[in-house]
């Protein structure tokens, strides 16, 4: 907790919200927070002459620069586990006082719970997953004829082209992977940095959605993985709807004509009869900034027809894998679930996307990197630094491996080959290409 800083105020001319500005001292080393995008802070003012009763209000980290300087967003109906769930304020933000705030950071408990219900999904609800995939994730050894698991959901037509629009052409390891991915319901994907893992990803969703079976989910741990991974699924010529959560809305992301909530602004604008009331009260609101309680109920349930409308036409859902449990995709069933960067998740983490109705999971990444950070002893005597994908491969569970790289100086890979890949790495690119 930072006492007794200056806060520069300012409005937001685009979303007509509310933001301040604070700057970090340098001596905070001594503070055991780090402020990053997405966060949420609450700012406090005690009792003044100003303001009798003291004010305070949580906001979401929008930018910080130069590692110091913090602008906050306040939006309604930021989630502040204190509070509940705040409804708009109706004091006025104490835009006049610039100087004696406490900042501190809002510790969010929702990934957590969602960590914990996915647990407990997996081992009451007999519908999370099928009993193949639950057995194979416990590490019980479940013999099944492959002819068995073919013969109901996954049975697909191979591609007699495996390449995908917009992607590289595929090397020979990639092919293997994705075929292999198509060819059974559970798969690693094992590859060194840059080998193309996430194009694999991309190409395996597109064989999956060619199929025109269900829609798939595609999740990461971490947003920015996730906004990669949906730029090359939107280039390859499909649906695509990327999700984020509620109180991240605001924050500047590589996708934003993807995000679910543009999408759905996006719709009410150009939509007409009935749906086109939705885009009179969503401009009343934004130049209002608010509507009246009648309004703002009818405004919630347009917005969400609207929603569920998108969600269900999309060929892919993507999301971090805490969002893959946000209440707008509750009640949606997740049949295939591709989990890129998935060394990187705590394994209950891991768990959220995969227990709505899991057939076919495929997990992306590599176990010979740095696996998820865990601060806490306790969480490591757990073994949380495990992850799901690395639990899996000691279970003997043998990864399809991606041997050749496209991104590292051909010195360099040679270094990591044999350090960390037995020298099975081999280069996409020469030296030449590589040169600056
Ligand atoms: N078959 C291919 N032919 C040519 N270029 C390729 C091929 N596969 C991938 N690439 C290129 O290699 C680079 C790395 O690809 P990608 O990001 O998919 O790798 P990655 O394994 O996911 O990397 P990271 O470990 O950083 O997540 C990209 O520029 C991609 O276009
Ligand atoms: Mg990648």
């Amino acid at each position: 907790r930072l006492e007794g800083m200056p806060v520069e105020w300012r409005l937001s001319q685009v979303q007509k919200t509310q933001m301040a500005r604070f700057v970090l001292p340098t001596t905070r080393m001594n503070i055991d927070w780090d402020v990053r995008p997405g966060m949420q802070v609450r700012l406090t003012h005690r009792p003044c002459k100003e303001l009798e009763k003291g004010w305070s209000k949580t906001g979401v980290v929008h930018d910080v620069k130069h590692d110091c300087e913090v602008t906050l967003i306040f939006k309604e109906g930021t989630v502040d586990f204190k509070e509940g769930l705040n409804e708009p304020e109706p004091e006025p933000f104490p835009t006049d006082i610039t100087t004696g705030f406490d900042i501190e950071v809002v510790w969010i408990g929702v990934p957590y719970k969602r960590m914990r219900e996915a647990v407990q999904k997996l081992v009451t609800d007999e519908f999370a997953m099928t009993e193949y995939l639950l057995h194979t994730l416990l590490g019980n050894e479940v013999k099944v004829e492959k002819s068995e698991y073919s013969s109901n959901e996954i049975k697909y037509n191979l591609p007699d082209d495996w390449n995908v629009p917009n992607l590289p052409p595929l090397n020979d390891s990639q092919i293997a992977a994705i075929r292999h991915c198509l060819e059974r319901p559970l798969s690693l994907i094992q590859g060194p940095p840059g080998t193309g893992k996430t194009v694999t990803a991309a190409a395996i969703v597109y064989h999956l959605v060619a199929q025109k079976k269900d829609k798939v989910l595609v999740v990461a741990p971490s947003n920015t993985a996730v906004d990669h991974l949906t730029l090359k699924l939107h280039a390859t010529g499909m649906k695509v709807v990327r999700v984020a959560a509620k109180s991240r809305e605001g924050l500047p992301y590589l996708v934003e004509n993807l995000m679910l909530h543009n999408m759905v602004s996006m719709y009410a604008q150009f939509a007409k009869g009935q749906d086109h009331k939705l885009w009179k009260l969503l401009r009343k609101k934004q130049k209002k900034g608010e509507l009246s309680r009648l309004e703002e109920i009818e405004f919630k349930l347009l917005w969400r027809k609207i929603e569920i409308k998108i969600l269900n036409a999309v060929d892919v859902i993507c999301c971090t894998c805490s969002s893959a449990a946000d209440d707008r995709l509750k009640n949606l069933v997740f049949k295939r679930v591709l989990v890129d960067e998935a060394t990187q998740a705590q394994e209950p983490e891991c768990l959220i996307p995969l227990v709505n109705g899991a057939q076919q999971i495929i997990l992306v990444g590599d176990h010979c990197q740095l696996g998820p950070v865990i601060k806490s002893s306790q969480a490591r005597q757990a073994s949380y630094q495990i992850s799901m994908f690395e639990r899996l491969v000691q279970t003997n569970i043998r990864p399809m491996r991606l041997q050749i790289q496209y991104r590292m100086h051909p010195c360099l890979s040679e270094f990591s080959s044999n350090t960390f890949y037995e020298g099975s790495l081999k280069n996409g690119v020469t030296a030449q290409e590589r040169y600056h």
